[in-house]
Formats: structure tokens, C-alpha cells, sequence
């Protein structure tokens, strides 16, 4: 094909995919969403927070879990909740900083369970600290839990879902990720990271011509975990600390319509936006009007 028909081609595209957007933003995802009960989901770092929350909305889809974190006794409590449910669960104590332990594990699930369809990479830590002041240690570990742990579990379960050419990798990343924060530069990097491979992935799928796989990146801004605890919103009237159930049910519902990318909250489109068109200098200035320089101040972190 010519270059002028490709152009056009392109265009005409662009603008279909920009209309279908829209029309799809406006039918709800009970309506459009796909069905996924009887499948597979594997759900990493779902002792609590939004993997425990995850996991309880993908039983209600119908699902079958695999429960997949470090704390043995909190996963097991999350199985508890869920197996009143009626769904089949299992749990299997995982360090996601060791790859050997993360194959290992991938090997038993296949024997014991089977193909995994949806895959959530959703574990996380953070250390909270200056840059300087974090040690090699928990860097190497942040780095290791955050990201390269998104690239043993895909390269674990990706191959059976392109052979079948059926199945949904969920990475977690943050809003971190996107916009770097004063005291989090560990934490930035391991979730710019994930953004990236997130991406990249997408276009190495669709190259691939395997459109039965899907991928979706999430980003939320600070979520009421306990993993931020002690962070102070500058503006908490225009952004809030958000409800780890609000995150829960937007990533489902992204899920479930094969969204690609979600940020939540959606004011955080209108950030990035700015970020693509403002001189470096404004971006700063206006981020630390809005407090990503004083954010981490009283950072306490989990504490149980
Ligand atoms: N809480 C927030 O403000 C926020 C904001 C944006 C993104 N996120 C991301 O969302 C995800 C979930 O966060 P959350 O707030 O639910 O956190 P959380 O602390 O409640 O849950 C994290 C889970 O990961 C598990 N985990 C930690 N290290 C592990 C390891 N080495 N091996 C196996 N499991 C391990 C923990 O045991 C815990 O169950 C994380 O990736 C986090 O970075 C959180």
C-alpha cells in the first residue's frame, strides 16, 4: 500500500477507535463486560489490601483463585473469606523478590490447578525513604517485588495463554509511575518500569496478532491500605486518599471491557496531559503546589 493510502487508512482509524471510546464509555461494563466465570485467576500479594479485594470480586465473577503472597496466615484468611463463597481457591506462600521460589511455584500450579487465564500482578512494597537513605538492600528488593517479579509470573503463564490465544495479564503499577514523587525514587522507578513493560507487552500482543490476550495497566493515585499510611494529600478536596474498594471495582471493570490502560482517579488523565505539553519547569512547580514535594513527609508506612 502506498504511503498516502496508509495515512489515510490511519487516520480514518484513529478517529473510529476515538468515537468507539466514547460510545464505549457510556455503556456500563455490566453490559458490555465479557464473562469469566470458570476461569483461572492468579492474584499476587492477595493477603490484603487490593488483592484481597480482587480476589473476593473475581470469586463473585465466578472464578476459580490462586492466592499468591509471602504472609502464609493473612492469604489463608483471604481463602477463608472467599471459599464461603463457594469457589475453589487455593494458596500457595510465595516470596516474589526470589525468582527460583516464583518458577517454583508456577510449576506447582500448573500440576495442581492447571492454565492460568488471568493473571494479576498486584504485589508491592515500598520503602518510603530518600533515595540516599534507602539501603542497597531494600532497593534491590523493591526493585525485585515491584517489577522483575511482573516478569518471571508473565513469562511463567504467557505462553500457554498465546498458544490458546486466550487470557488477561493485570499489571498494578501507580500514579507513581507516571509522575515521579520527593521521596519515593525506588518506588518511581519499579512502577515507571511497570508502565513501560506493560506497554511494550501490549504491542509485542498485537504484532503477534494474538487479540484473544489482554493486558491492562493500573495506576491509581494513593489508596487507604495501610500502604501509604501517614501520607498527607496537599488538597485532599481534589485528591482524595482513595477507598481500596472504588480501586478494586475500577480495575474489574477495566478488566472486564479489555480496557487497556486505567487511572484512577480520572483527574489523573488531566495531569498527564499536562505533563506532555508543559516546559519541565511548570510541571514542577505546579507538582509541588499540588504536594509531591512534601507528600511523603509524614510517611509511616504499614505498621502491621
Ligand atoms: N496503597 C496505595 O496507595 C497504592 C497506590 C498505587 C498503587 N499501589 C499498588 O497496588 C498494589 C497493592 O497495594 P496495596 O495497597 O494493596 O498494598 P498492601 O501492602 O495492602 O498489599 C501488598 C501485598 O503484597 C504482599 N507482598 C509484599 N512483598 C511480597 C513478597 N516479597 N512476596 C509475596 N508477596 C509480597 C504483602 O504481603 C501484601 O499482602 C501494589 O503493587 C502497590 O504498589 C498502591
Amino acid at each position: 500500500m502506498n504511503l498516502v493510502l496508509e495515512s489515510l487508512q490511519m487516520l480514518c482509524l484513529v478517529l473510529y477507535y476515538w468515537l468507539e471510546s466514547i460510545y464505549l464509555s457510556i455503556i456500563p461494563a455490566s453490559v458490555r463486560g465479557k464473562d469469566v466465570s470458570g476461569e483461572t485467576v492468579l492474584i499476587t500479594g492477595a493477603a490484603s489490601g487490593i488483592g484481597r479485594l480482587l480476589a473476593k470480586r473475581f470469586a463473585n465473577l465466578g472464578c476459580r483463585l490462586v492466592l499468591w503472597d509471602i504472609n502464609k496466615e493473612a492469604n489463608e484468611t483471604t481463602a477463608k473469606e472467599i471459599r464461603k463463597q463457594g469457589v475453589t481457591v487455593r494458596t500457595y506462600r510465595v516470596d516474589l523478590s526470589n525468582q527460583k521460589d516464583i518458577f517454583a511455584a508456577a510449576d506447582k500450579v500448573r500440576t495442581e490447578v492447571g492454565q492460568v487465564d488471568i493473571l494479576v500482578n498486584n504485589a508491592g512494597i515500598v520503602s518510603g525513604k530518600k533515595f540516599l537513605e534507602c539501603s542497597d538492600e531494600m532497593v534491590r528488593k523493591t526493585m525485585d517485588v515491584n517489577v522483575m517479579a511482573h516478569f518471571w509470573t508473565v513469562k511463567a503463564f504467557l505462553p500457554t495463554m498465546m498458544k490458546r490465544d486466550h487470557g488477561h495479564v493485570i499489571n498494578i503499577a501507580s500514579s507513581a509511575g507516571l509522575i515521579g514523587v520527593n521521596g519515593l525514587a525506588d518506588y518511581c522507578a519499579s512502577k515507571f518500569a511497570v508502565v513501560g513493560f506493560n506497554e511494550s507487552l501490549q504491542f509485542e500482543l498485537d504484532s503477534l496478532g494474538k487479540t484473544g490476550v489482554n493486558t491492562t495497566l493500573v495506576c491509581p493515585y494513593l489508596v487507604n491500605t495501610g500502604m501509604f499510611d501517614g501520607c498527607q494529600a496537599k488538597f485532599p478536596w481534589i485528591l482524595p486518599m482513595l477507598l481500596p474498594e472504588e480501586v478494586a471495582d475500577g480495575i474489574i471493570e477495566a478488566f472486564l471491557c479489555n480496557q487497556r490502560v486505567v487511572y484512577l482517579p480520572k483527574l489523573l488523565y488531566f495531569f498527564l496531559a499536562l505533563k506532555g505539553f508543559l516546559p519541565t519547569k511548570c510541571l514542577f512547580l505546579i507538582c509541588n503546589f499540588m504536594g509531591a514535594n512534601s507528600m511523603m513527609d509524614t510517611f509511616k508506612g504499614r505498621t502491621k
